[in-house]
């Protein structure tokens, strides 16, 4: 414990201390390549620490921005709608709700595979005609 209390309150504020880090805009264009390689280091620490923490509030990982449901369908109008007449189902529709089919707005089965990456719960909305 006493070596993290070291690492904390004295290592780090020391190594901080001694990056070439300039007091003005105009400085960075003043460092020097010895200066740039020695910002290396921690730069690419902190951009893997962005990244990382990045990660674990988007777990999707995917380019999409963070909290978007629909990373694939109908992308160039501004609101999904979609319309079924009921009279146009013969006998059972099943629609996608997790916004991930080929086939939308019908069910393909890909929910199944999202929901084994993501230990997610998603499933389809099935309609069933039982007048025909
Ligand atoms: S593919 Fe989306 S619910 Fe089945």
């Amino acid at each position: 414990m006493e070596s993290v209390s070291h690492l904390i309150k004295v290592s780090v504020p020391n190594y901080l201390a001694g990056l070439p880090i300039p007091d003005s805009i105009g400085g960075w264009f003043r460092l020097g390549l010895r200066d740039w390689l020695v910002l290396l280091p921690p730069t690419a620490f902190l951009t893997g620490l962005g990244y990382m923490s990045y990660r674990a509030f988007c777990p999707h990982g995917r380019p999409a921005p963070c909290g978007r449901v629909n990373v694939k369908i109908k992308k160039d109008v501004a609101k999904v709608v979609d319309s079924v007449d009921i009279e146009d189902i013969s006998e059972k529709a099943v629609f996608c709700r997790c916004w991930k089919s080929d086939n939308w707005p019908y069910c393909d089965g890909t929910h199944g595979r999202h929901n084994n990456e993501y230990n997610d719960n998603v499933g389809p909305l099935i309609i069933t005609n039982k007048k025909n």
